[in-house]
């Protein structure tokens, strides 16, 4: 697959932060069933435990629509490095990640990216799963 679409969204996506409080902005974009790509930034709060991170603002949007199975997603930070998704993020990827394989794009800028699968970010995750026995 060709990663360079869902890589432009997340970096646009980004300069849409809303972040006050941390000036740390967060891109991400989304591939789910339907095979529309969805957006999101982070979104702060004066209280902030409120913060939504981008992960998540782009994984409720495709989810608002009736997506329920996660195929791509794809982040970037603020910084020269590579920024990983929050553990809170991670868990949420979980609830809709299609299956293990489904993949994570780590974004360092347009050029530079690493490819991870959900396993390998969050191994041995809790999800739907174990509630079903
Ligand atoms: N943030 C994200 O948007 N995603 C992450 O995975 C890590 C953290 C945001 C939340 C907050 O607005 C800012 O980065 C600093 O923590």
């Amino acid at each position: 697959m060709d990663y360079n679409n869902i890589i432009q969204k997340a970096i646009e996506a980004r300069e849409l932060a809303y972040c006050p409080y941390s000036n740390f902005k967060v891109g991400a974009a989304v591939l789910f069933e339907d095979g529309e790509i969805y957006t999101g930034c982070n979104i702060e709060n004066a209280s902030y435990g409120a913060t939504n991170c981008a992960e998540r603002s782009a994984i409720f949007s495709a989810v608002s629509k009736g997506n329920r199975k996660l195929k791509v997603i794809a982040l970037i930070g603020d910084t020269k490095e590579f920024t990983y998704p929050c553990g809170i993020c991670r868990q949420v990827i979980g609830e809709f990640a299609e299956d293990k394989d489904t993949k994570i794009i780590i974004i360092k800028n347009k050029d530079e990216y690493i490819l991870k699968t959900f396993e390998e970010i969050m191994p041995g995750a809790f999800t739907k799963k174990d509630l079903e026995n």
